[in-house]
């Protein structure tokens, strides 16, 4: 008599987990498919109840820091996922991991399987303890965990095939590059003007050139890269606050800036509209490649509610600057319906109109010339590279790297 798995079993989660990570067009790769079918999650979430861990959209915290911040996770199944997909581990492959959970290296030990090799490494002790317990009892003792700043890299391992990098980084340090192997690929978790994109990259000699990227968020990178954003607050009503969020060493004039918020507003539409499911986030990119002075500004639910504001994205929505005038992209519905939404701008300050109509106006040129093109590609060359030897477009400068963003159009 065969008995049918119980709905909670995990053998029945993990099915369904992989079901719907495929129907979604996540996984498209048989072999990561049959890997994340067969590796027990249960075995590197037990601080989570089964079904949490098998939910494709939840991350598993296992250390926040006094504020409250999570500092490490397992990171939900749909983000490793797509991280599989971008990484394309291969057997045979010498793989290092920043960042660990045990889980995500258990999946690149058996994708690398027979003859690869894994490494994880992680800048916190317990972090680390956590994982050499989990991986041993789960049965990948071959894994090495190594307690160290992922800034530098394993040398003693290089050269790597694939750097998976699990945690946020603003800059990509010299020693990933130098510890690829030529053609070696990293996948990184980048912070690029306010915005994380996870980014495949490709070695070719002393730069890197991307071949994709995804949408993520991730927990931020700790030791000698640490470099978070900052938030200025243009409203400080405890519960009601306004701010901007500032990378990359943006400044701006916070007092004409808290001036302008308190002005009415200006209203620039643009004529182009998106369906209400409908993801933007490569207009966002596109809006901080293009706009000198883009930040993002964030809210709160009640500053929202109370009319200071018309969004309260925690994260923020792009916002250019442009001295005591801000601007931000906005939406408004097509009809009742509330299916269809036009895209415009809200300003604030003594140039208010003319601001919001030219972030309008860049709405308009990614309507036109990128909305169903390739999207960006980026190319990271190390500091000091000079200009003629970058692609034409938007240059961010990092402590490392010269990260130049470009956009090749419509094919
Ligand atoms: C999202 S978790 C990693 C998740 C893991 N890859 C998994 O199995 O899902 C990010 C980790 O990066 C670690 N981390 C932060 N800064 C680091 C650094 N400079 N070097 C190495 N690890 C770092 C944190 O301690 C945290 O454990």
């Amino acid at each position: 008599m065969t008995t049918e798995p119980a709905p909670n079993a995990p053998e029945t989660l993990r099915a369904a987990m992989v079901a719907a990570l495929r129907e979604d067009g996540t996984i498209r790769t048989a072999r990561i498919a049959e890997v994340m079918g067969r590796v027990p999650r249960e075995r590197f979430t037990p601080e989570a109840q089964p079904a949490d861990a098998y939910d494709p959209e939840r991350a598993v915290v296992t250390k926040r820091d006094k504020g409250g911040l999570a500092i490490s996770s397992v990171s939900a199944a749909r983000i490793q996922a797509f991280m599989l997909e971008q990484a394309g581990p291969r057997p045979g492959e010498n793989v290092l991991e920043i960042g660990s959970g045990g889980m995500f290296a258990a999946y690149l030990a058996e994708l690398v399987a027979p003859d690869g090799a894994v490494t994880t490494m992680d800048i916190d002790p317990e972090i680390t303890g956590r994982a050499r317990r989990l991986l041993n009892f789960a049965g990948y003792e071959h894994v090495r965990v190594i307690t160290a700043d992922g800034a530098f890299g394993v040398p003693e391992r290089a050269p790597f095939d694939l750097v998976v990098v699990t945690v946020g980084a603003p800059d990509v340090p010299p020693a990933w590059v130098e510890q690829l192997a030529p053609g070696g690929r990293i996948v990184v978790p980048l912070r690029l003007r306010g915005l994380m994109r996870s980014v495949v990259l490709v070695r070719e000699d002393d730069h890197l050139v991307s071949t994709g990227y995804e949408l993520c968020g991730f927990v931020p990178m700790q030791g000698l890269e640490e470099n978070r954003e900052r938030l200025v607050l243009l409203h400080e009503v405890p519960g009601e606050e306004v701010g901007l969020r500032l990378d990359d060493g943006d400044q701006v004039d916070v007092e004409a800036l808290r001036a302008a918020l308190a002005s009415p507003r200006q209203e620039v539409w643009s004529g182009v509209t998106v369906g209400g499911e409908e993801p933007i986030d490569d207009l966002d990119l596109w809006l901080a490649t293009a706009l000198v002075g883009h930040t993002r500004l964030t809210a709160t639910p009640a500053a929202r509610d109370k009319g200071i504001v018309a969004s309260a994205s925690p994260l923020g929505v792009a916002t250019v600057v442009v001295g005591g005038t801000l601007a931000y992209r906005t939406v408004r519905p097509t009809d009742e319906t509330r299916a269809r939404f036009e895209l415009g701008a809200y300003g604030h300050g003594p140039a208010a109109a003319a601001i919001a109509a030219h972030l309008v106006r860049e709405i308009r040129v990614w309507d036109q010339e990128h909305r169903s093109g390739p999207g960006a590609r980026f190319e990271v060359h190390p500091a000091g590279t000079p200009d003629d030897r970058l692609p034409a477009g938007r240059v961010v400068d990092k402590t490392h790297t010269r990260i130049a963003i470009s956009w090749p159009g419509k094919p």
